[in-house]
């Protein structure tokens, strides 16, 4: 099992990754948290696959388990449903000192997170990602949100979970799609941060895809060092943090524009990816040859094909509402390497516009 420290003062915490370690869960548990009630928050497809066995395992351990489980997908992200899920804590006589435990992806991990932060002015929390995505990226951080009528994540917090549990098993039932869009994920990484992640990835992209188990730790370890290193240096994203948004410029536009029914998080990611290196590109930020590996390897996750409907002024309109322009000006991360990325203020619209109708065509 391989352990990696988010280095925080007091609010520092461990993630652990490894291959059938579910065994060990509750005696690490133990070693940061009281004994006490836990309020199980996972959702309709993954709590039937590992919900009761994570409950035996905890009741046995002396934990009271409540489990409240959510419909599956996006749609879950609500004030509505949080208000539910503090019901439930609250017939479950959660206090002070019980511990909201989020088993399943990006979407139980935000929405319990969320409820976490903020029911009793918040309680413990940890986080048992079940999707790659949830696993390299969301869990890890303390970003938390629900989602507003109006818009994405709008109502949120930073809140850090007391522990992280990275079970690589839990990916050979996650379905291929969803393991293609958390590898966009992985991938961006390598391409902000780490010209070794990019290369190992490069040299073995298939024994990755087929989950090599000893490889799909290491990357998913490294992925998850270059996250805690970046936010234990900016929790609330004052600067670097803000790198991680490669991609997701365009890609929440992207996603917005199709009422975020049509892409996977890490396919619309993807997409973002892809053209921000055409603008690093056109920009002449990042060298031709550099930037033709970049799209080789982001290329072998599959480019998802635009919705015929979909035109560029949607797109465009749904990225002026990006909550993180600043000003009138749109930032974009764009690669001026592999393994490093900066914040451009000034890319010119026109420019965006066009690489944008490319996809669009
Ligand atoms: N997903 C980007 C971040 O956690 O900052």
């Amino acid at each position: 099992m391989q352990t990696v420290q988010v280095k925080l003062a007091e609010r520092s915490y461990p993630i652990y990754i490894g291959k059938n370690i579910w065994s060990l869960l509750p005696q690490k548990l133990q070693t940061v948290l009281p004994l006490t009630t836990a309020l199980l928050v996972s959702d309709s497809n993954v709590y039937p696959l590992y919900g009761e066995k994570i409950s035996a395992a905890l009741t046995a351990a002396g934990w009271r388990v409540t489990p409240a489980v959510v419909p599956a997908g996006e749609g879950s992200k609500t004030l509505a449903r949080a208000e539910e899920l503090y019901t439930a804590a609250i017939k479950a006589g959660l206090d002070r000192s019980g511990t909201v435990v989020a088993l399943g992806g990006g979407v139980v991990g935000d929405l319990a997170g969320f409820i976490a932060a903020t029911y009793l002015r918040g309680v413990p929390f940890v986080q048992i990602p079940t999707s790659l995505l949830a696993q390299v990226d969301s869990s890890v951080g303390g970003k938390v949100a629900v989602n507003h009528p109006l818009g994405k994540n709008l109502i949120g917090a930073f809140y850090q979970p007391k522990l992280v549990w990275i079970e690589l098993e839990v990916l050979r039932t996650l379905p291929r799609a969803e393991f293609l869009a958390g590898a966009a994920e992985v991938v961006k990484y390598g391409v902000i941060l780490s010209e070794s992640l990019f290369s190992t990835l490069e040299r073995h992209w298939q024994d990755f895809l087929s989950q090599e188990e000893r490889l799909l730790a290491q990357v998913i370890t490294e992925c998850c060092r270059l996250k805690a290193e970046i936010v234990a240096a900016d929790e609330r994203e004052a600067g670097q943090r803000a790198l991680l948004n490669f991609g997701h410029t365009l890609g929440h536009a992207l996603e917005a524009a199709t009422h975020y029914d049509y892409y996977l998080h890490g396919e619309a990611v993807l997409v973002g990816m892809m053209l921000a290196v055409q603008l690093a590109l056109r920009q002449q930020l990042l060298a031709p040859a550099a930037g033709g590996r970049l799209l080789e390897l982001m290329a072998k996750l599959g480019m998802k094909p635009a919705p015929p409907a979909l035109t560029a002024a949607a797109v465009l309109t749904a990225l002026q509402q990006d909550k993180k322009r600043a000003g009138t000006k749109q930032p974009f991360i764009l690669p001026v390497k592999i393994g490093q990325a900066d914040i451009f203020a000034n890319i010119p619209p026109m420019l965006v516009s066009s690489v944008l109708q490319e996809y669009l065509n």
